[in-house]
């Protein structure tokens, strides 16, 4: 049998996980100033909610959804963070317990996309999501957030794209701008576009069918259309960023693929040839209507995700310090308890360990010791034991010396903490 990983999933093996810690260490380190708090809903989620929320005519709900049937329950593996968080936010009346929540998430997400460089049907975001906050200045901080998250990530080309899609009003009116525009038009549009054009417009501004380009380059902005209130939040908006010296740019045509949206909407894009069409390494926006949809009180929203795969591609490759370890190597039954007890010394004083149980030769334990890239090797042989001693060696300084029995562990883990 020849069984392989799912086409678009993939594994992450222990020589790349020390980048994903960094990682997830600085995105961690970063939201917490912010007082981001994490939260950690199921993978597993009811179709209905992603159906309703990221909305019927998108590309995920349409044909990028892991959707299934068990005992008789529609469930779908979640393909984004954001409905499952404010679903549980309903769930537990959460804001009944405090006005403003702010909440940070990081896992995997599915969607059946054609998979290529930076583009997975397994992938992990890292996300952050704000319940109770209408903003503008919330909206500032985010955007500025993540373009200080970038940086500390060593990501200096990135761009953050900023549009409005404005409130129910704003967007109704230029529905129908868009739609005059479009309809002499139509039969110019790709298939997708043609029928969107009833359903969703504005997600034609999202096309990539290169017979839209064109008239999509020529289509009404949205911010010549813009009700007093949201003009508004995105004038104050960006007066915040430019306050906070964040480079932003700002992007009429910017759609994104949910429904969910209202008002501030963002991506951030990263440059450089590793990311091949897929730059886009992060994006969100606001989400007002949301909470209430779900059942719960009219209570706005606003977030974003980060693709952590696109951010590693986008990283620079930093090798960082190697953890210093200790190999030990014991020869025979005896050797191999005394073994055993010295390398729980060693973890006692917080050194890694690790004992050698193959029963194989002095030669290629230290073979395999030089390799794994141990700092010490332990030999605790016949000879050394009867006279209460082991052999160390050190493999950077290929020195050895024998050392005490009792003492080995304490003396080893005092040179490793000062060097
Ligand atoms: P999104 O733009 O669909 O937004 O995803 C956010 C990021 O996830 C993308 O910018 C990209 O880096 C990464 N990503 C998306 N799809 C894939 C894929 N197939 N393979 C690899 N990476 C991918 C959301 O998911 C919204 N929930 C963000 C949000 C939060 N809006 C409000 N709150």
């Amino acid at each position: 049998m020849n069984l392989r990983a799912v086409k678009g999933m993939n594994d992450i093996l222990p020589d790349e996980i020390g980048r994903w810690h960094r990682l997830e260490r600085v995105f961690r380190a970063t939201v917490k100033l912010y007082r981001y708090e994490e939260v950690r809903p199921p993978l597993v989620e009811p179709t209905a909610l992603f159906v309703r929320q990221i909305g019927e005519v998108t590309d995920i709900v349409e044909k990028e959804m892991y959707s299934f049937t068990h005992h008789g329950d529609d469930l779908t593996l979640r393909p984004e963070g954001t409905a499952g968080v404010a679903r549980a936010y309903v769930e537990h009346t959460v804001h009944a317990k405090e006005p403003v929540s702010r909440w940070y998430y990081l896992g995997p997400m599915f969607r059946g996309e054609r998979p290529a460089k930076g583009r997975y049907r397994q992938f992990y975001q890292a996300g952050c999501e704000v319940f109770g906050d209408p903003g503008p200045a919330i909206d500032a901080e985010m955007i500025d957030m993540l373009v200080k998250l970038m940086g500390d990530l060593g990501i200096t080309k990135v761009s953050a794209n900023i549009n409005t899609l404005g409130a129910a009003g704003t967007r109704a009116k230029y529905r129908d701008a868009l739609v005059a525009y479009l309809m002499p038009l139509r039969a110019s549009l790709g298939e997708d576009s043609q029928r969107r054009l009833e359903r969703n417009p504005l997600r034609i501004l999202d096309s990539k069918d290169p017979r839209d380009a064109e008239i999509i380059a020529g289509a009404p902005s949205i911010l010549d259309v813009l009700d007093e209130d949201d003009r508004q939040h995105f004038d104050s908006l960006r007066s915040y960023l430019d306050k906070l010296r964040t480079p932003y740019v700002v992007d009429a045509r910017l759609v994104r693929g949910f429904d969910y949206y209202t008002r501030t909407l963002f991506e951030l894009r990263a440059e450089g040839a590793e990311l091949g069409s897929q730059s886009a390494v992060g994006g969100g926006g606001r989400y007002d209507r949301m909470v209430k949809e779900l059942g719960g009180p009219d209570v706005p929203g606003i977030g974003f995700a980060l693709g952590l795969e696109r951010l590693l591609l986008s990283m620079p490759a930093s090798a960082g310090p190697a953890r210093k370890w200790v190999l030990l190597a014991p020869m025979g039954d005896a050797a191999t308890a005394e073994a055993l007890a010295i390398a729980k010394s060693l973890r006692g004083y917080g050194v890694a360990a690790d004992v050698d149980g193959r029963g194989s030769s002095l030669k290629s334990m230290l073979r395999r010791a030089n390799a794994a890239g141990a700092t010490y090797c332990i030999v605790v042989g016949d000879a050394e034991l009867a006279k209460g001693t082991v052999q160390v060696k050190d493999l950077n300084g290929h020195s050895q010396e024998d050392l005490s029995r009792t003492d080995v562990a304490r003396i080893l883990a005092d040179r490793i903490r000062s060097s």
